[in-house]
């Protein structure tokens, strides 16, 4: 119960420095180029606290009438006309069935996925992508209730299942990890937190710490540009405390036993006995460079970038130290590391296990392995 604990007290008394933080009074851009459903010209976007780059679903930019209908009803669209909204899809006027909340679907999972999939300038996070982007950062869903070995099962969760300890109850107690489920409001703040991505811990929504996720900023200050949501134009930075933590750090809640110096190298010889997972709420980080001695790690081969293992694309690294996209796309053994997402999406994939890379044979094989190890040595 280590971690839990230590997480919640650390969420409480973080909780005044989140309300301090510095880039909520920053400079707003206006929302340029916003999907064709929303109102135009009526808004600024929400920041995230960090970097300052603007958050959809967050604070001025959270539109309640995204989510929410007020009646059940409407007889034309906020332009005053018919428009595109999503939920609209007979057009206008439309009805709906009232439902709990005031959500303009019948539960919360639907409600996300009526705007994030198959709509031109929403990101489009289940199946194959509408936006026509090389590689969605997050990778990508299969349908609800479908559980796929290709990543996070998408489900319908019960009250039961949500909240502080409630979410246990998936994994145990009579629950099993490989039919567990999850959606969007467990990783995602609904009203938006000043995070990247808004991304949250589902063990204590609102205590998370700033999260090192980095847009180039070239693509990153406007919304409108679904290149924000591009693979290429996302970086990941940690300054290894409370002031910024690499993104993964809310994976721990749930996969809570596969990162952490406790559960990596129990004896603390160094010679690991599950593989290392950047955590610095743990105080378990890691670099490229670490293993040089010993021969476990070929830091060279990593900087060089060719050779064994890159004939897929340069994984995902987290740069120790990095709080801007810039510093967090420098390539050097001693300081980058390796981290969940290094080896898998957050959504999901096209391979098994949510893996990011494709292998000619089933099996996690040399490719992206030996970007760091090079034991294939060919
Ligand atoms: C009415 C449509 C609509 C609904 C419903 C909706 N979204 Fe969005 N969402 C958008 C649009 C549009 C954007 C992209 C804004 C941009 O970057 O241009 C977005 C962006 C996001 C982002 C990325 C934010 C950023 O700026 O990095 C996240 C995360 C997200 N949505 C999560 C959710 C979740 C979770 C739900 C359900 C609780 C949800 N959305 C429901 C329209 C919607
Ligand atoms: C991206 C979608 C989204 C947007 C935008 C949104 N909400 Fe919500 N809201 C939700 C969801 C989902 C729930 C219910 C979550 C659940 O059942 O756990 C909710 C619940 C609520 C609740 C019930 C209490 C709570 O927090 O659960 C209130 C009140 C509320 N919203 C008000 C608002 C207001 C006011 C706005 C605009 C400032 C807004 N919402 C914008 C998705 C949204
Ligand atoms: C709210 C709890 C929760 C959080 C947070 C969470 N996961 Fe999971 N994850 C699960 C559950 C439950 C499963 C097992 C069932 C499934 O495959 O979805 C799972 C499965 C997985 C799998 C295996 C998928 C498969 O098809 O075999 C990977 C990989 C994974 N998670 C990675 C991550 C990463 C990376 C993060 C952080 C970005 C993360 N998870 C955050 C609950 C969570
Ligand atoms: C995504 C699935 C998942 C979720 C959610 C989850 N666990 Fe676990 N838990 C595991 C796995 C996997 C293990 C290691 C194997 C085992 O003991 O079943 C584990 C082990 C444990 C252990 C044994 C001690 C240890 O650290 O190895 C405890 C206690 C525990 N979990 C408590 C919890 C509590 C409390 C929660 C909610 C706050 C929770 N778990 C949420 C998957 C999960
Ligand atoms: C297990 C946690 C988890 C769940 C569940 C989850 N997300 Fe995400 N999501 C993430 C993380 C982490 C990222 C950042 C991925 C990155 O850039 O590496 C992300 C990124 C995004 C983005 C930005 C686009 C992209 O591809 O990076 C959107 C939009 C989004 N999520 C919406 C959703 C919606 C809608 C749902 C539900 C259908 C959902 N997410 C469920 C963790 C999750
Ligand atoms: C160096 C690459 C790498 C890193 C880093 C990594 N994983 Fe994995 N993960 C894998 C591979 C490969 C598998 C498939 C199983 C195997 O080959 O052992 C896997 C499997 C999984 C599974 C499925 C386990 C099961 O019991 O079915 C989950 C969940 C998961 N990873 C989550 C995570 C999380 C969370 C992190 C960060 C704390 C992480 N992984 C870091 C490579 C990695
Ligand atoms: C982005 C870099 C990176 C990638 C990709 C990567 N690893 Fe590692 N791996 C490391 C680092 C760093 C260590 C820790 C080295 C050390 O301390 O000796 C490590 C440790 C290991 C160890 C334990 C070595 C020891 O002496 O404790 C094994 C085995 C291993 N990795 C296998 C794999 C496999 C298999 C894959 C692909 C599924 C993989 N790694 C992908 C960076 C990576």
């Amino acid at each position: 119960m280590r971690l839990f604990s230590a997480a919640i007290l650390f969420g409480l008394s973080f909780g005044t420095a989140i309300a301090q933080d510095p880039g909520l009074t920053d400079n707003l851009a206006g929302l340029h180029g916003r999907s064709d459903f929303h109102p135009g010209g009526s808004g600024t976007g929400g920041r995230s606290a960090y970097d300052g780059l603007p958050v959809y679903h967050n604070s001025e930019a959270l539109v309640c009438s995204d989510c929410h209908s007020m009646h059940a009803s409407a007889q034309h669209d906020y332009a005053g006309g018919t428009g595109s909204d999503p939920f609209a899809t007979g057009g206008y006027p439309w009805t709906t069935q009232p439902t709990s909340k005031l959500l303009k679907a019948p539960n919360s999972l639907d409600l996300c996925l009526a705007c994030h999939d198959g709509h031109v300038g929403i990101p489009d996070v289940l199946g194959a992508d509408v936006n026509g982007l090389t590689q969605r950062s997050g990778g990508h869903f299969e349908p609800p209730d479908t559980n796929p070995h290709t990543g996070h099962n998408l489900g319908y969760i019960p009250e039961s299942m949500k909240g502080a300890w409630g979410y246990c109850s998936r994994c145990h107690f009579g629950g099993t990890f490989g039919t567990a489920q999850v959606e969007c409001i467990d990783c995602h703040n609904k009203h938006g937190n000043h995070r990247a991505r808004n991304l949250q811990w589902a063990s204590n929504p609102g205590g998370e710490p700033p999260l090192g996720l980095f847009m180039d900023p070239a693509v990153g200050a406007a919304f409108g540009d679904m290149a924000r949501y591009e693979r290429a134009n996302v970086a990941y930075g940690t300054l290894d405390s409370v002031s910024l933590r690499e993104p993964s750090n809310i994976c721990i809640d749930c996969h809570h036993t596969f990162s952490g110096g406790y559960y990596i190298d129990r004896n603390a010889d160094g010679f690991h006995e599950r593989h290392p997972a950047y955590d610095s709420e743990r105080a378990s980080p890691n670099t490229v460079s670490q293993g040089a001695t010993k021969g476990s790690t070929d830091p060279g081969h990593w900087e060089g970038g060719t050779g064994s293992g890159f004939e897929v694309d340069r994984l995902r690294f987290v740069v120790q130290g990095a709080d801007t996209f810039a510093a967090a796309t420098a390539v050097s053994a001693l300081n980058n590391g390796v981290f969940c997402l290094s080896c898998h999406y957050a959504h999901g994939s096209d391979q098994s296990f949510s893996l990011i890379w494709p292998e000619p044979e089933p099996g996690s094989g040399r490719r992206g392995c030996d970007q760091c190890h090079n034991k294939a040595g060919y």
